[in-house]
């Protein structure tokens, strides 16, 4: 079966909706003094069919503990600030580089011309430089939970990392649903970044980049372990994303429903329950919760192995044979007093479903890792030294393009992943679906290790040349990522 681990897994048809993490028999931890409340970003709103924005990319002292640490914010803060827009918009950003480096800006997920000043990662934007972006959504852009962030191939990990990220929610009429407008909504941005008062430390080992860097903290909104404190009967809505540079999150919820309502830009025709959920970087999900019994309850991050460098036997931990990550709490919910129960929405609006169309033609895209730069193994922790990560044998060169499509067309493609790591793979401007998964429309999709995955693009909407690839932004980095050109 091609999707044995697929993003989510739904509990069984006659199953309890429940998503009770595998550690429930530990005692709640009573909220610690001191701990924050969930905060988020600064909201920014369109206004009358426009939203027009200067975001200033700047190394900055960040609040932390009871002293600071060194991020890469946008207009001082980390998460950037969440844009709320709807289809129809026009969305202007004035960019600002006040980093010492290039850097851009890409708005993941958004079906938006790839072209000019549109969602363009070819183009850079000089330190001390600026650049205006100019985003028309359709007005028939699906609504969902979309983000943006830097996209300078070979330090796009970096500053990812070290904080330039934030939220792009795209409104429609589900929003506008008695039973949602009656939650309590809330954005999470998920970050590790590295802790540290220099941004030396933004740079990674060989081998981290080779593993694909993981931070020293697990951040919601920029904050350790926050509390949402609700009442039972209240209905929690929550929307995630994944914003890390490489970290996997398979989430669970002590002792708690929860209902899964939307993917990436997919909604899902029905709340459906589940009993945990894995977030590749790049992807989201959106869920309700609904709080039950007064107590503490953590929301836990379990442990998830994506993979290793598989250089096998007697070399695993030496060459990073396995990125096993251990279980941590990234937030609480403490849930006390009580209110009359808030109903689950029964369905959920512009719910037409997935539209799975034929397919024309169909690509394999093969994700490979080899030995770059004609390296022995001996070289491969040294300074400098790397491998390589290759889509179809080739390492990414913006001057070729890789993949040509005739616009209006439907394509397959099989990714086959023939490494021992996973690699959640990512197509810019064109929303899929996965075959064999019910997840809705997508962007970011886990190729699990030596696995495979089939999508289907309709190459609808908008022309122009874009590109795919690994959102390990470690492995993009490093080559794992090909340029597609759609013309009419
Ligand atoms: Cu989230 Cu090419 O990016
Ligand atoms: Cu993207
Ligand atoms: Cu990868």
């Amino acid at each position: 079966m091609l999707n044995r681990r697929s993003f989510l897994r739904l509990t069984a048809a006659t199953g309890v909706a429940s998503w009770i993490s595998g550690c429930s028999s530990e005692s709640n931890p009573l909220l610690e003094a001191g701990q924050p409340s969930f905060s988020e970003p600064d909201v920014v709103f369109s206004i009358g069919g426009r939203l027009e924005l200067t975001l200033r990319a700047a190394p900055t002292e960040v609040p932390w503990g009871d002293g600071s640490r060194q991020a890469f914010t946008y207009n001082g803060s980390t998460p950037g600030p969440t844009l709320r827009v709807r289809a129809g918009d026009q969305v202007v950003i004035h960019l600002e580089n006040a980093l010492d480096e290039s850097t851009n800006l890409h708005t993941h997920g958004l079906h938006v011309s790839p072209e000019g000043q549109g969602d363009n990662i070819f183009a850079t934007v000089d330190p001390g430089e600026s650049r205006t972006y100019i985003y028309d959504i359709p007005s028939d852009h699906r609504s969902g939970l979309f983000w943006y962030h830097p996209h300078v191939h070979g330090s796009v990990a970096r500053q990812v990392a070290a904080g330039l990220a934030g939220a792009i929610v795209v409104i429609d009429e589900t929003d506008a649903i008695t039973e949602l407008t009656a939650s309590s909504e809330r954005i999470w941005v998920l970050s590790d970044p590295p802790i540290a008062t220099s941004s030396a430390a933004f740079d990674a080992s060989p081998m981290d980049q080779m593993m694909g860097r993981e931070g020293d903290a697990i951040l919601v909104n920029g904050t350790e372990n926050p509390d949402i404190t609700a009442e039972a009967g209240s209905l929690e809505r929550w929307r995630i994303v994944n914003a890390s540079a490489s970290r996997y999150y398979r989430l669970a919820l002590d002792d708690h429903e929860v209902h899964l309502i939307s993917s990436d830009g997919g909604r899902l025709m029905a709340p459906t329950a589940a009993t945990e959920l894995l977030l590749a970087p790049g992807e989201r999900s959106e869920l309700l919760v609904a709080p039950t019994t007064d107590g503490s309850y953590s929301v836990r991050a379990l442990p998830y192995d994506r993979g290793g460098m598989g250089m096998g036997m007697g070399m695993g931990s030496m060459m990073g044979d396995s990125s096993l990550a251990s279980e941590a709490v990234i937030a609480t919910l403490t849930v006390q007093g009580t209110r009359a129960p808030a109903p689950l929405p029964s369905e959920l609006a512009r719910s037409e479903g997935v539209v799975r169309p034929a397919a024309g033609a169909s690509r394999i895209l093969e994700l490979g890792m080899g030995m770059g730069m004609g390296m022995g193994m001996g070289t491969m922790t040294g300074e400098g030294s790397m491998m390589s990560f290759t889509i179809n044998g080739t390492t990414f060169d913006p001057e070729r393009t890789d993949i040509h499509v005739r616009a209006g067309s439907v394509e397959k493609w099989e990714i086959h992943n023939t490494t021992p790591m996973d690699h959640p793979f990512h197509l810019h401007v064109w929303p899929f679906t996965v075959d064999g998964a019910e997840s809705g429309w997508k962007d970011t999709v886990n190729v699990p290790a030596r696995e495979s995955v089939t999508i289907t693009i309709p190459f609808v909407g908008i022309v122009g040349r874009s590109v795919y690839h690994c959102h390990i932004l470690d492995h993009e980095d490093l080559g794992m990522m090909g340029t597609i050109d759609v013309t009419v």
